[in-house]
């Protein structure tokens, strides 16, 4: 499932940038670019490295 449409990142990819190490927003925009444009994201972002980390 996409999460931000304006860089096509994958909640799986979120999921892996989380297990490898990305632990906040910040991180992720860095890494894949994820709430870099118009930011609708941002939620749904916060919300899969929450999931992710609790299953790390
Ligand atoms: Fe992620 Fe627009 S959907 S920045």
């Amino acid at each position: 499932m996409y999460v931000c449409l304006c860089k096509g990142i994958t909640d799986g990819q979120i999921r892996d940038a989380v297990h490898q190490g990305c632990d906040s927003l910040r991180d992720l925009r860095r890494e894949l670019g994820v709430a870099s444009q118009c930011g609708k994201c941002a939620r749904q972002a916060r919300e899969e490295i929450r999931s992710a980390r609790a299953e790390a």
